[in-house]
Formats: structure tokens, sequence, C-alpha cells
């Protein structure tokens, strides 16, 4: 057995090209973004991930054995300590299938006890057939069609590790792609459950117009209802335009709404859903959120719905909500954040029924990002955990446990572990 060093580095190549110096031998695996060294003096595997924006160095820590047998030793051990976080078998990770136990050491710092099975052409598989229901808090808006792991399309592993933020705003806009195309029908009704689960009152259902509300939001929008008439607002990534037309009604006709959506079949959408409202006081523009198409200054609210978690610049969003803001001008937030981090395949797993956990930050670096950018009087005005949609009982969740093999009460506290927070922050 030996140990293994996962770590981020910022250039591939250039950190290959030390290793190989400092331990006298040449890469063992080397494939696009990934690279790895089998050390015999001393005994060590050592990992590279190119991820230039990694905050930490230090990917993870592992064992690495050369018999199921050990595998199965580890697991045991771990669970007899309570200390076993995820068990994968036959899981395909890191251009290998590999069979492995995960423990998650008090700190955060993840461990992972493996054995590498065979190599594989891709860098992680897709998550098997049948644990992926395509479901956002119920609804099932990419029915037919939705081979990613989430209803959104989001690839959560891809959010995780890809540094190329064009690739991964490339996979949300598929994703986004078909959940605008598979709107309404059957999934209407269940749209409409969404949205009472997540706060939206019955008067505001019924005031939104048909087709808007996709059931893709995570939270309340309390923020709507502190809009004053006259005030223009902004709403990054408005979807098919829910939001929106509940802000445009309460700043009234002196008042101006504008979405900005990347999505085109998202702005078809939207766009029609005013016209056919007769709503004025609404348009949609084309453009992304970490570059808006906005003069500076012009703006007395930003308001946003299970948005900014998608973006792999969470930053950029921020400067730019902070530059397009009036001085005093409000930032009225829902999202989704980790309260710690999770096993990958635990995230993948939440992914798969929630959809896009994958991009989510922790929550203190996500309050944080909105500091740094200017912000002052951050806050959290309100958080439900997903430990509150989570059904133990329904069949996909238990299948999930059954893979990860885990309690139903440690699957809760990954739940618990997934919030939505409604945050103020003011310019
Ligand atoms: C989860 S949906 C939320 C839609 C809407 N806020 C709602 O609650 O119904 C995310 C939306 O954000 C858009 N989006 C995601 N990332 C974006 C980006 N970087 N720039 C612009 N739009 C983005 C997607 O196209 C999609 O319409």
């Amino acid at each position: 057995m030996r140990v293994q060093l996962a770590l981020n580095v910022k250039d591939l190549d250039r950190a290959v090209d030390f290793y190989s110096k400092l331990f006298g031998v040449a890469v063992n695996k080397r494939k696009p973004g990934y690279a790895n060294f089998a050390i015999d003096r001393p005994p060590l595997k050592l990992v590279l991930f190119e991820n230039p924006d990694a905050v930490e160095r230090l990917n993870h820590l592992g064992v690495e054995v050369f018999q199921d047998v050990d595998v199965r030793e580890a697991t045991d051990r771990l669970k007899a300590a309570g200390m076993a976080d995820a068990v994968e078998d036959e899981q395909t990770c890191c251009y290998a299938t590999q069979n492995k136990v995960w423990s998650v050491e008090p700190e955060g710092l993840r461990w992972e006890w493996y054995r590498v099975i065979e190599d594989a052409e891709t860098f992680r598989g897709t998550v098997p057939s049948g644990t992926s229901p395509g479901t956002r808090h119920g609804t099932n808006p990419a029915d037919g069609g939705n081979d990613q792991a989430g209803s959104c399309g989001c690839d959560a592993t891809l959010m995780r590790r890809s540094h190329d933020p064009d690739e991964v705003r490339e996979k949300v806009r598929e994703g986004y792609t078909r959940v605008a195309e598979a709107a309404g029908g059957s999934n209407a009704a269940a749209a409409a459950e969404v949205g009472r689960r997540i706060g939206y009152s019955e008067e505001q259902l019924e005031a939104t117009p048909e087709g808007a509300n996709l059931g893709v939001g995570c939270g309340n929008p309390t923020a709507i209802d502190s809009l004053r008439p006259g005030e223009t607002v902004v709403d990054l990534g408005s979807g098919a335009g829910m939001d929106a037309f509940l802000a445009a009604r309460q700043v009234g006709p002196t008042g101006r709404v504008i979405g900005v959506d990347m999505t085109d079949a998202m702005l078809v959408k939207a766009r029609e859903n005013a016209r056919k409202a007769g709503v004025l006081n609404v348009e949609f523009k084309k453009g992304r959120i970490e570059e808006l198409p906005l003069e500076d200054e012009s703006v007395d609210v930003i308001i946003s719905n299970c948005v900014v978690n998608l973006s792999p610049e969470k930053d950029r969003v921020y400067r730019e909500a902070f530059r397009v803001l009036k001085p005093g001008g409000r930032l009225m937030v829902s999202d989704i954040v980790l309260e710690r981090p999770l096993p990958d395949a635990v995230v993948d797993s939440i992914d798969a029924y929630i959809g896009c956990v994958g991009g989510a930050s922790l929550r203190s670096e996500y309050l944080e990002t909105i500091a740094k950018a200017g912000f002052s009087e951050v806050r959290v005005d309100r958080e439900a955990d997903f430990g509150s949609v989570f059904d133990a009982a329904d069949p996909r969740v238990q299948e999930v446990i059954a893979r990860l093999r885990v309690s139903a009460a440690e699957a809760m506290s990954y739940a618990e572990a997934v919030k939505s927070l409604h945050v103020f922050a003011r310019k």
C-alpha cells in the first residue's frame, strides 16, 4: 500500500516537470487536466489536478491498496468508528475504475482508501442509470433526454473540476435549454407545487403569467415584497421570467425590470410570456451575469433566484452587480451553498436529486465573495436546508442511500449541509 497525495496545481506542465525531477521518476498517467506519479521510494501516489481556481492546494489525501480485501477491511473499520462517509464500488474517477471508502476528518479534509481496478478513458463515469431521477425538488422538467446528473442538466463533476468557465457555462446553457424546452404540460403542475414549497404565496403563483414558473428557483422571494414603485430592478438569470414578472407588479408602471439570461430558449419563453400577459415594464436581455449588459450605477435593486451557484466565476458576478447598482442599491439573492465540504459521490447524488449543487460554494466563501466585491451589510435574512425537502421514503433517495452505503441518518446530515440562503447586501 502507499499514501496518496492529491494536489491542485495551476499549471500541470510545470508541476509534472517539477515532480518528475523531485522524485526522479517519469509521470505514470497523463490526461487532460490530470497526472499521477506512482513512486516507490518513498511509497507515494502523487496525483495532480489542474485546478487554477482552487483556493486550497491540497485536494485530498488517500491510501492506495492493491487488493479489495484491504478496501473492505478499511470500510469495516471506518464504519465501526462511525467515520465512513461514502463507499463507492466500481466508480470511475480520475481515469480509473476504483473501489473505495471515503472519510472526512473533523476539519473537512477528505481521505480515501482505494484500489484501482482498471484504467478508464474518462475522468469520471456517469451516475449509474436509475439513480439519476432528473428531479429538482420533485419536478421533472427535463424528462426525455436528460442524461446529465440533474434536472438542470448540470454535470456536478464538470462544475467541480473544470477550470474552463466557458465549458461550464456551455453545459449549464445546454441543461437550461432542455429545461425550457420541456416546460409546460404536466410539468406546470409540478412547478407550481415547487413554488408553494419554496414559499411563493397562492396569490403570487396565480399572478405569475402561465409558463413563467419552471419550478427551478430555490428560495422564497421575500425580496420581491420589498420592491418599491418606480424602482429599476435586475433579475440575474431570469429564466422564463417568474420573479421578473412578480417584481414588475411591485415596481408598477413607473418602474422597470430587466431580466438577464444567457440561454436563448429561456429568453424566447420569457419574452413570449411577457407578450402574452401584456406586461410592458419588463424586458429580457441576453447576457452573462459575469458581464452584465447594463450601464454603471443604473439599477436600484438586484434580485436572483438560484443562479449564482451555477456560475464558475462568482466573484465576477458580484463585482458586476456592484458596478451596475446605484450607491445605496440593494442586492437580494436566493442561492444554494454548502455548509461543509461533502464527498464528491454525495454531491453527485444530491445533484441528481435537486440539481446544480456541483457548482455551489461553501457558505463562508460565498458571503466573503459578496463582501470582497465591495458590498456592505452582507447578511443572511433567512435560510432553509435541503433536509426539509429530503424524503427518506422516496425510492430514489433509498436507492442513493443504498449505493452510498450510508444510513438514512447520515444521508439526512448530508442533506442538511445543503442550504438555500436569502442574502441581503447593500452597495
Ligand atoms: C435555476 S434557473 C433559475 C431561473 C429563474 N431565476 C427562476 O427562478 O425561475 C437558472 C437560470 O440562470 C441562467 N444562467 C445560468 N448561468 C448563467 C450565466 N452565467 N449568465 C446568465 N444566465 C445564466 C440559466 O440560463 C437559467 O435560465
